[in-house]
């Protein structure tokens, strides 16, 4: 302490005494020999804090309260529901002219159609309802069971009109149902266009000759 300002003035206190006097202020503690300064942070940097603060009250106000901005949340929300409305719509443009005549009479018997709708079956369908539509495989002599059901055994578990095939293919096992032995089917729409489900619809048909009145 100095002579001209004595430690009996208690409004100056010991920081802004010492920074006056341009001095270092040390905190009291020590620790390992380590001792640290207490110093004022400079202004830019206080500022700058105190900028992020009232921002921050400012950002959630205006994204979590108002609906002035979207949270990235509800912003894939609505990509999303605009998508579902997009494929809903190719769809019913789609089905219009996808007709059960129309896939006898006019996909199924496309070879080209017929050939995509092939491929597609090879690529997604073989594994449980057998190369040779019989939910089969044979492994040796033996004849092993797969998981779907046949698809050349004049059967149609849910309808064997064309649209209704496509309707299975397209939406899965529906939901009210137990399923082939508790399997139930996926809805392979998510996968595949109305156009490639309309495919390996008309591929069915093809091999099925007798069901379809050809
Ligand atoms: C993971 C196995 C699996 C795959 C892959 C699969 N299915 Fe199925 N499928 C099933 C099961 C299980 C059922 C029986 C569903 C039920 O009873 O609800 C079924 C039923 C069907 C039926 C009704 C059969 C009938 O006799 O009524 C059709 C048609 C069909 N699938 C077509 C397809 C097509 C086309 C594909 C490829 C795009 C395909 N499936 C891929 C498991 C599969």
């Amino acid at each position: 302490m100095s002579e001209e300002k004595p430690s009996s003035e208690p409004e100056i206190r010991r920081g802004d005494f010492a920074r006056e006097k341009g001095e270092v202020i040390l905190r009291e503690h020590e620790y390992d020999g380590i001792q640290e300064f207490d110093q004022k942070l400079p202004n830019w940097w206080l500022f700058t804090f105190y900028g992020a603060v009232v921002w921050l009250v400012v950002y959630w106000v205006l994204y979590y309260n108002t609906p002035i901005y979207k949270t990235d949340q509800e912003k894939i929300t609505e990509e999303i529901t605009a998508l579902h409305k997009k494929k809903d719509a190719a769809l019913a443009a789609a089905m219009e002219s996808i007709t059960d005549e129309a896939l006898i009479n006019e996909w199924a018997t496309d070879s080209t159609k017929v050939g995509a709708g092939k491929t597609i079956y090879t690529t997604n369908c073989l594994p449980c309802h057998g190369a040779d539509l019989s939910a089969t495989m044979a492994v040796g002599d033996q004849s092993i069971p797969l998981p779907g059901m046949a698809l050349n055994d004049g059967e149609w578990k849910y309808g064997s009109k064309p649209r209704e095939i496509f309707k299975l293919i397209n939406e899965g096992t529906p939901a009210d149902s137990p399923g082939h032995n508790g399997a139930k089917m996926q809805p392979w729409g998510q996968m595949l266009t109305p156009i490639q489900i309309a495919e390996v619809t008309a591929y069915l048909i093809s091999e099925n000759p007798k069901d379809f009145g050809k």
